[in-house]
């Protein structure tokens, strides 16, 4: 089966046009060898009209990029990296570029995952140049940004969070996803209300404006997937730990 990306999301005139939608598993600091076998169940599961109505794109630990793209890179999945440096090369131990990202055959890259901009103190302009850096390869970039739970607490979510996009939005042109985590749904099961999610995703739009898919993100799971695809403004999902197991995925990709 042919690989393809599509990129077509289109609002004119404020309608917006079918657009196709991202469903994208991050596996974080997960996954041996022996992850290869959900790939192998996803790939069987999924059918030719899963493939229409979303990309679906695994962002695995760098370790496995390349068995899995070598494995699986002609099926219908696509590959990224969950994170990149800002420069091409260099002296950088530890580190993986975004070239090095598209030779191992990613087609995305995450950047600024609130677990990157809490634990390893990244700033807006970092996430901006690794963004930048990710274009430059040839990779599209998922800028991930989200409030914690004192800043919705104290009403300062939507200043927060477009402040975040307007400081991390690469300036080199192509195709960006937009991801929305908000930092106190990641990993813990709870999701925000409808009211908070149509209100949020109108903030980011009117910011990206219309030609940017918007995920969302943060305890997507196979039971609240199509209430959340419900969501006007909502162009698919970015997902941890229910992107682990083929079955979990699955149930959010056929949602
Ligand atoms: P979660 O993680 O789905 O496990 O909440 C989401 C993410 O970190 O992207």
């Amino acid at each position: 089966m042919l690989r393809h990306v599509t990129s077509v999301t289109i609002i004119i005139g404020g309608v917006d046009a079918v657009v196709k939608r991202l469903i994208a598993g991050n596996w974080k600091m997960f996954g041996l060898r022996s992850a290869c076998n959900e790939l192998e169940k996803l790939q069987n599961m999924m059918t030719p009209r899963d493939a229409e109505r979303a990309d679906v794109l695994i962002c695995p630990p760098p370790t496995l990029l390349t068995t899995l793209t070598d494995r699986y890179g002609e099926g219908p999945i696509l590959f990224g990296g969950q994170d990149c440096h800002p420069l091409e090369y260099g002296a950088f131990t530890g580190d993986v570029s975004a070239e090095q990202l598209k030779d191992a055959g990613a087609t995305h890259c995450i950047v600024g995952h609130s677990e990157r901009r809490q634990g390893y103190s990244e700033t807006n302009t970092l996430v901006r140049r690794k963004a930048e850096a990710a274009h430059r390869a040839g990779l599209v970039p998922i800028v991930c940004v989200g409030e914690t739970r004192g800043e919705r607490v104290v009403c300062q979510a939507s200043q927060v969070v477009i402040a975040q996009i307007e400081a991390s939005m690469p300036t080199t042109s192509g195709e960006v996803v937009v991801a929305y985590e908000p930092i106190w749904a990641v990993g813990t099961g709870v999701i925000p209300d409808n009211e908070t999610l149509e209100e949020m995703l109108s903030a980011i739009r009117e910011t990206v404006g219309g030609d940017r898919r918007i995920l969302y993100g943060g305890s997507v799971k196979p039971h609240n997937a199509a209430h959340i695809f419900s969501v006007p403004q909502v162009n698919g999902a970015l997902i941890g730990g229910a992107s682990l197991k083929a079955e979990d995925f699955y149930g959010i990709i056929a949602a």
